[in-house]
């Protein structure tokens, strides 16, 4: 037999419907928000993410599926979104057309990370990203969005942990200042660290080993050391968002994966995942578009991790499995014909028929249908079909009735529709 590859998955269809769930609710709400969706390749030139990305992430350094194909270029499955969609807003001309870009994107990323709960080596991710609009109520905005979605979707313990990151102005004489601080702590940060302390001290903080937490406990903040427009604009998200009674945690440490961030940037957690416990992030990007040769044009967006949110929502034992409405018995030859027919007539209606076409016996139809979770049977006999009828059960009250086959197919649209 062969196996699927390590890290990666199938959905099956009992699952599925919880997938969808997710994506319908996100596709609604953030249509109503004023998004639409750009579907996008899973495949772009490395260059895309080396630049984008930064190169000395651990995304760009270690994690990207990159290979050169028989034509000689060098291209990479996407670990993220963000880069795709600025690369496509470069390519169709959107900055001196319509810069202004509400956009949002459903679909799998590719990073090789180490499989474990949480983590996946393709994932699906739902991004939001919104191009063009630099004031703050555009941040304001996008969290909202993020949040209102997951609370609509059926999460209950989720964090947004808030910070701000600068901008080119304030950030380096931030970075130098923690530079040195770390570097009089040399001795006590993991080998990665120190290798980045020099080019991406903001990384340290982030770092998951003890003794590296433990060296950059009281280490600056780059909150105290924002620019007065950089202070200002983080001021105007944290009262705009506030003003909507949404709570919000200030976390001066939070630094993200990716070298894009300008500004704010947000992470949102969740106790219900064990180490892997983010399941959205995002921020702004001020310098992305710019960096990929289009000119300076501000933007924000986040990513949800679709896998852990249905990991959250599949653990609240909500049915979300697509159930058919009716199902059809039947017995004998001509009783299967005349059901064949009836299952693709209510199907172009829009009812969910199920049958067996194997079916053997009625006993085995009743147990299909009690497998499936079917509330109403159609039964059709060798009786029924000599008088012209069907049986119709209601398996939840055992109930039953018989009904003129003239009648039937008008009595079925009334009982789903008040499903
Ligand atoms: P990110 O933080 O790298 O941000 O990923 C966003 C979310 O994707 C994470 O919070 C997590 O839920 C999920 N995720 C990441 N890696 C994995 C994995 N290996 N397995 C399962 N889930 C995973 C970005 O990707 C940015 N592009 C977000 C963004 C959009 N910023 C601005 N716009």
């Amino acid at each position: 037999m062969i196996r699927m590859v390590k890290g990666f998955r199938d959905i099956l269809p009992e699952d599925v419907g919880l997938w969808q769930h997710v994506e319908k609710t996100a596709r609604e709400l953030f249509e109503n928000f004023g998004f639409s969706e750009i579907r996008l390749p899973v495949l772009e030139r490395t260059e895309l993410f080396a630049r984008g990305i930064g190169a000395d992430t651990d995304i760009v350094e270690k994690e990207m599926y990159t290979f050169t194909d028989r034509g000689g270029d060098l291209l990479t499955l996407r670990p993220e979104a963000t880069a795709g969609v600025v690369r496509a807003y470069i390519e169709h001309g959107f900055p001196a057309n319509r810069p202004v870009q509400k956009l949002y994107t459903l679909g799998p990323m590719f990073r090789r990370e180490r499989p474990q709960r949480g983590r996946f080596r393709q994932f699906s991710q739902i991004n939001a990203e919104m191009l063009g609009v630099a004031d703050p109520l555009a941040d304001a905005n996008v969290l909202l969005l993020l949040l209102t979605f997951l609370s609509r979707v059926g999460v209950t313990d989720a964090t947004a942990h808030v910070n701000s990151l600068g901008c080119p102005d304030c950030r380096p004489a931030y970075k130098e200042k923690l530079s040195a601080f770390i570097r009089d702590r040399a001795g006590e940060l993991c080998e990665n660290c120190t290798r980045r302390a020099g080019t991406n001290p903001l990384r340290v903080l982030d770092c998951k080993s003890d003794n590296c937490a433990r060296a950059v406990t009281d280490a600056p903040s780059i909150t105290d050391h924002l620019c007065p427009a950089c202070r200002e604009h983080f001021d105007a998200v944290l009262s705009a968002i506030g003003t909507l009674g949404q709570k919000v945690v200030l976390d001066p440490r939070l630094v993200r994966g990716l070298d894009y961030y300008t500004r704010t940037t947000f992470e949102v957690r969740t106790n219900a995942l064990g180490a892997q416990n983010a399941i959205a992030g995002g921020g702004r990007y001020d310098g992305l578009v710019e960096l990929l040769g289009g000119p300076t044009t501000p933007g924000i967006g986040f990513a949800i991790g679709q896998d852990r949110l249905i990991e959250i929502l599949a653990a609240q034992d909500k049915d979300y499995s697509l159930k058919p409405d009716v199902y059809l018995a039947w017995l004998g030859e001509k009783a299967k014909e005349k059901i064949f027919g009836w299952q693709v007539r209510l199907a172009m209606d829009g009812i969910r028929a199920e049958t067996d076409l194997e079916g053997r016996s009625l006993k085995a139809h009743m147990k299909r249908a009690g497998k499936l979770g079917v509330r109403h049977v159609v039964v059709l006999g060798e009786e029924e079909l000599a008088r012209d009828e069907v049986l119709v059960r209601d398996m939840e009250s055992s109930r039953q009735e018989s009904l003129p086959v003239s009648e039937f197919l008008g009595y079925i649209h009334r009982l789903v529709g008040t499903r």
